[in-house]
């Protein structure tokens, strides 16, 4: 994997997610060490380049590469040179030559990464692109469902809410798929995305379909309640928040329908008595916080086989 580009899971081989997910529990067993640092990546700069908000991504990655022993920069658009209408090229160019290893990238519009990827020798890491995929996210959600069930073959997973505008849904359907999940998408017919069936059931239709929230919910091992994304929809998609929560929102009554030891997930931040009622997101089946432990974990795994190619 040195060297390598991580923009999608929709492209990364099976074997590729699995060597992720099995080098990110040596990973997880870094963290739970009385000293949390290693000289691995000593030398290496990992540039984070963020152009829209994020708390647990960036802060995630930071401390991935910091606890591997990298150098850390976190380039911040709103105070640099992009102002002075520097392209989106340019600064990336400026960044590699001023030495980074790795290029950390989030931004509003779908395929920057790709943009970037294709025209540098940096390896650069999709942290999130407009409403396309969020990779890492996808692997620490199989992460945790790993961790969790120690499988993902064979599981059935329901993805609730809003769908269309959510980056992490794809790169979850997308790596669910990949390693032999069932999958179930539920949510208002205004916020699944319009050709879903052709978008991705094309080679797989037994394995991915939509469902009504119950039968989505019925016999899950895993559910994955995905935030309500007002600030990426345009018109009113849904006719009130409170019809929203209450023909959509997670409540633990309707958790009930699911296997008992059923798992619960959100990519954070959760909108709560929206999307999911707190006894949900507090409940014994909450992995949350969890989530985002494994994202440090798995972003230690990412940074290293990118940088260190898998040399011990
Ligand atoms: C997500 C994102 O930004 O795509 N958050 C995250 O990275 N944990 C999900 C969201 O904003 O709803």
């Amino acid at each position: 994997m040195r060297g390598m580009d991580v923009l999608d899971l929709e492209r990364m081989p099976r074997s590729t997610i699995e060597n992720i997910l099995d080098t990110a529990r040596t990973m997880e067993e870094v963290l739970d060490r009385p000293a949390r640092k290693l000289p691995t990546l000593r030398g290496k700069n990992v540039t984070t380049l963020f152009f829209e908000p994020s708390t647990r991504t960036r802060s995630s990655f930071e401390a991935a590469a910091k606890i591997l022993g990298a150098d850390v920069t976190g380039f911040a658009p709103a105070t640099s040179s992009l102002q002075k209408g520097e392209g989106l090229l340019d600064t990336a160019r400026t960044l590699e030559a001023m030495g980074a290893d790795c290029l950390v990238v989030r931004h509003r519009t779908a395929g920057v990464p790709r943009f970037l990827a294709d025209r540098l020798g940096t390896p650069v890491v999709n942290a999130g692109d407009g409403m396309h995929e969020h990779p890492t996210q996808g692997l620490l959600d199989l992460y945790t469902i790993l961790r969790a069930k120690g499988r993902i073959e064979g599981l059935r997973v329901a993805i609730v809410g809003d769908v269309e505008h959510s980056r992490v849904a794809r790169s979850d359907i997308h790596g669910l798929l990949s390693l032999g999940a069932q999958v179930r998408l539920a949510g208002p017919a205004t916020l699944l995305p319009p050709a879903f069936p052709k978008w991705m059931a094309a080679d797989r239709p037994a394995k991915v379909g939509v469902a009504t929230l119950d039968h989505a919910l019925e016999g899950a091992d895993a559910v994955i309640v995905l935030r309500l994304q007002r600030e990426r929809q345009a018109g009113a998609r849904i006719p009130s928040p409170e019809e929203y929560a209450a023909c959509w929102g997670l409540t633990r009554e309707r958790l009930r329908l699911a296997k008992p030891d059923v798992i619960f997930l959100h990519p954070m931040p959760m909108n709560r008595g929206l999307e999911v009622e707190s006894g949900v997101a507090d409940g014994p089946s909450s992995q949350v916080f969890r989530q985002v432990r494994h994202g440090v974990a798995v972003r230690m795994s990412v940074l290293y086989l990118i940088l260190a190619g898998g040399e011990p």
